[in-house]
């Protein structure tokens, strides 16, 4: 953890109105202000530190922190003081306990307080107790985690059930409440595809995934593929899978594997001892991984895996473990070379309304929409619908329900249920 400080800020020139000679003071953590705060109101909490030994740089202090209420303790604070070159003067606490983040929640209400044109500041303004103050804080705590999960629902499509919860509460609680709060306001004004957003909605979503992940929905699916096969060859001899919510990958390389392996059946492509795969002329292959989170598509583009128990071959059919050879790593496995030039990854929020893949003669959407509200599961199946070929198949997770039925009809095999667009 990065040590935590309280800077102050602007020279204390004699002679200035006292407004404009007062410094303000920042809490700090690592290099981001987490509060600005008039100097007059930290004067409260601060007024053990003598002006005069302001000056001296580098210097250990103890710092007692006063009680402005009854129902709070005094705190020692050790702190030492660090002038910058600007005349500007810092002070880095050695420990930041949660009394002190108290203290300072104070002076941010007494803060707030002012900025409201209440002079002098009145007694009564402040909370009487502690619990009070804490009965505040966990208003706005709820307060925030709420617009989080609304946010999170309007630009991620997110459904917040207790886990999604949890995980913004845990967020929410892991810096001072304030600043949170602030910060979920700024994040409430910045579009989905904004690296703050992407971050956090990859903190809030689950990527488990692996090779050959529901074997049976597979399978059925590539004994469908003779027909899918066909339909190209009339067509434009190119075939197109999607794995929409790919994760790591696995789900769009398994893909890839069976497409592969069903058209060296259907006399479309060969397989060589040492070559690999080559398609023969006129055919092409596109298979397409897409997700919102880029960081788990850096790792689909990457295509090794760490080997071991809970791994993305825990699956894995032995007629497939020739595709995967040792990686440079020890204890990882890497897609073969020959497979790579028919996948692509590509970012894709499955809330926008362009696809980045028309015309695809399997969509494989699983274990995705299982956080979105059913608004938005009708719209996004609706959406992977149109993107399907006529004759072409969807496949969602096992916990997925169809909600958009109508253009689709259910095809039942070896107990696993997949989807076929209506020619
Ligand atoms: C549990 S993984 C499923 C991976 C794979 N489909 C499978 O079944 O093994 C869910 C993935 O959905 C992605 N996801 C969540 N919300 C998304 C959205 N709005 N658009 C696209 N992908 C999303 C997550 O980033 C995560 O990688």
């Amino acid at each position: 953890m990065t040590e935590p400080s309280i800077a102050n800020a602007t020279p204390t020139a004699r002679g200035r109105d006292r407004r404009e000679r007062e410094p303000r003071l920042a809490v700090k953590w690592g290099q981001d202000i987490y509060r600005t705060v008039d100097w007059s109101l930290t004067g409260l909490l601060l007024d053990a530190v003598p002006e005069e030994i302001w000056p001296r740089p580098n210097e250990a202090v103890k710092l007692t922190l006063l009680p402005l209420q009854d129902g709070l303790p005094s705190v020692d604070v050790m702190a030492r003081l660090a002038r910058r070159g600007d005349g500007w003067v810092g002070l880095t606490l050695a420990t930041m306990s949660r009394e002190v983040m108290d203290y300072f929640a104070l002076a941010l209400l007494l803060h707030d307080a002012a900025k409201r044109g209440v002079q002098p500041l009145s007694t009564a303004l402040l909370p009487k107790t502690r619990a009070v103050l804490d009965a505040e804080q966990q208003d706005l705590r709820s307060q925030t985690i709420h617009n989080l999960m609304l946010d999170a629902q309007r630009v991620a499509g997110l459904e917040v059930g207790a886990s999604v919860q949890a995980k913004l509460a845990r967020i929410v609680d892991a810096a001072p409440l304030k600043e949170i709060a602030a910060w979920a306001g700024e994040l409430s004004r910045l579009p989905g595809s904004h690296p703050e957003w992407v971050a956090l909605i990859e903190m809030l979503t689950v990527h488990e995934t692996y090779l050959f992940r529901e074997p049976l929905q597979l399978n059925a699916m590539a004994a469908l593929l003779p027909d899918r096969i066909a339909d190209a060859a009339s067509r434009d001899r190119r075939l197109t899978l999607w794995s929409a919510g790919c994760s790591t990958g696995e789900e769009a390389w398994s893909l890839a594997l069976l497409a592969l392996r069903a058209m060296v059946t259907a006399g479309v492509a060969s397989e060589q001892p040492g070559h690999g795969f080559t398609l023969h002329p006129g055919w092409r292959l596109d298979v397409v991984g897409s997700d919102v989170s880029r960081q788990v598509l850096r790792v689909a583009e990457a295509g090794v895996y760490a080997t071991g128990e809970i791994s993305a071959f825990r699956a894995l059919p032995p007629e497939m473990a020739a595709y995967f050879p040792p990686g440079e790593e020890p204890r990882t496995r890497r897609v073969r070379d020959d497979i790579r030039p028919f996948v692509r990854f590509l970012p894709y929020n499955l809330v926008d309304e362009a696809t980045p893949v028309r015309a695809a003669d399997v969509v494989v959407c699983r274990n995705v929409l299982i956080y979105f509200t059913d608004m938005l599961r009708v719209a996004v199946q609706k959406r992977l619908v149109t993107q399907i070929n006529p004759g072409g198949l969807l496949l969602l997770g096992t916990t997925d329900r169809l909600l958009a039925p109508g253009e689709v009809e259910i095809i039942e095999r070896e107990g696993t249920v997949l989807y076929r667009r209506r020619d």
